[in-house]
């Protein structure tokens, strides 16, 4: 029988296999923020490599940026960052714990220990902003901290999510809380020297930080994660929004089944109960993670928003010209925006396996081939001078072209075992055979079946 992992075993087979470990762990480790080791960050470039692939090199009229981390501060009140993008939360006095309400309250339900009404209540209180109504539903509800088993709360409150620091002179400065806004502000140079015409698309990858009150499930909720976003400049009207939209949650949803390889039935849409500030409608692409569906990709449709704003604030003109009718305009936006951490962590969910049969158990990566880390191992049967030479050499031939490794520690089985779990689709065997007839066998991951074939075919 096939066996995903649970959270905890994620964590562990992460760790010691090479995936991903805590940040600063020598230390202690830092909430909610974690490094990718050799096959973690080998696993995250593929991945990012496919979106590429798919989102501007499959479309003419898609092009890429790599924009700032930190930008001028006034882009991030004109987004609406400063004022807007919080969320609220409450601190127990007696175990000094601070708790995200919605997230709370969502745990609390989860663990049976309140009503669906009580939580659906709550929902509406904080859609609502009652700050006030809030505490009261905390206080007349009796509702504890899991960690003092106290009811000894402070206010509720808004946290604005947004790191800062100051610049030399005194200004306040942000880190990007998504990459969004860099392409907004970059809209008119990108659209003027790439000569894209309406509708067009501005692809980009990068760092993204928000300082997040509560940090669980491991990389799901990250303070320093990686996202994936691609702005979708349209003409503005409703039919135009109606078809972009469709379209692209369409090609969204695809991505994940046909080339990420996930179950459709593992994936569901999602529409927002409560927009954020910038949307005028929205959908979620979930996944069912080991802990329930969650999130991995909004799709959002944005209208004038940000190039409005930007347009206010900056003072200068944002509107494009179209040639054939002479009109001009500040395009919509549809927005497809996804996580490169949950991403990864949704594969591992999905394809690290526990597999068993009658007489046998193997713990196996069945990633497909394209986003492996390593695609061939390249292995002497055993670690003899005349094996080593010809495998070394084989290696040094394909590592010009595939990600290969080398491997003549320890036995051949437990080589096989090494690969399956981090993932390598083929392993190349060297042993006597091929001395005399330039032949090497390839066991194939997922079947274990082994073929012979020659080295020049490999
Ligand atoms: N530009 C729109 C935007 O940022 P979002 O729904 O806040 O929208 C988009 O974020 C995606 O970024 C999410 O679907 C999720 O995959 C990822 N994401 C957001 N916050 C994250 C966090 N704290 N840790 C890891 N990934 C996160």
């Amino acid at each position: 029988m096939d066996k995903g992992l649970s959270l905890p075993e994620i964590v562990n087979y992460c760790k010691e296999y090479g995936f991903i470990f805590q940040s600063s762990e020598v230390y202690d480790g830092v909430q909610a923020i974690y490094d990718y080791g050799h096959y973690g960050s080998l696993l995250k470039q593929n991945v990012k490599s496919e979106w590429l692939k798919e989102m501007v090199q499959k479309h003419n009229n898609i092009v890429n940026i790599d924009s700032s981390i930190i930008m001028h501060p006034m882009i991030w009140k004109a987004s609406g960052h400063v004022d807007n993008f919080d969320d609220l939360m409450i601190d127990n006095k007696d175990s000094k714990k601070r708790y995200r309400v919605d997230v709370f309250f969502e745990q609390l339900l989860a663990e049976g220990k309140i009503s669906k009404e009580l939580f659906d209540k709550c929902n509406e209180l904080v859609n609502n902003n009652s700050l006030e109504d809030i505490y009261d539903l905390f206080v007349e509800n009796n509702i504890k901290c899991p960690v003092s088993g106290t009811c000894n709360w402070t206010p509720v409150r808004h946290f604005n999510l947004m790191f800062n620091f100051r610049d030399i002179d005194d200004n306040t400065m942000y880190l990007r809380p998504e990459t969004a806004q860099g392409i907004y502000v970059n809209f008119l140079n990108i659209q003027r020297s790439t000569h894209q015409k309406i509708p067009f698309g501005i692809a980009q990858i990068g760092k993204a930080f928000r300082n997040e009150i509560i940090a669980r499930q491991f990389t799901f909720r990250m303070r320093e994660f990686e996202q994936m976003e691609m702005q979708f400049f349209i003409k503005p009207g409703e039919d135009e929004r109606v078809k972009y939209y469709e379209y692209w949650k369409e090609q969204r949803m695809n991505w994940y089944v046909n080339v990420l390889n996930i179950p459709r039935e593992k994936l569901r849409f999602k529409p927002h109960d409560k927009l954020a500030h910038y949307a005028k409608a929205a959908v979620d692409i979930e996944y069912e993670f080991p802990f329930g569906f969650k999130e991995i990709e909004g799709i959002h449709c944005r209208g004038d928003y940000d190039l409005s704003n930007h347009e206010r604030y900056c003072k200068k003109n944002l509107h494009i010209l179209d040639p054939e009718t002479n009109e001009s305009f500040i395009p919509n936006v549809i927005e497809t925006s996804c996580g490169c951490d949950r991403i990864i962590l949704m594969l591992l969910s999905e394809f690290v396996t526990n597999e068993s049969s009658d007489d046998k158990q193997r713990l196996v990566f069945r990633i497909n081939n394209d986003l492996a880390p390593i695609k061939y191992a390249i292995l002497p049967l055993m670690k003899k001078q005349e094996l080593t030479t010809v495998a070394r050499d084989i290696y040094d031939k394909m590592k010009l072209k595939y990600m290969c490794s080398y491997d003549d520690s320890g036995s051949i089985g437990k080589r096989y075992v090494r690969n399956d779990i981090i993932g390598t689709p083929y392993c190349v065997t060297v042993d006597y055979q091929t001395l005399e007839d330039s032949t090497v066998t390839i066991r194939h991951r997922d079947t274990m079946e082994q073929k012979r074939v020659n080295v020049e075919n490999l």
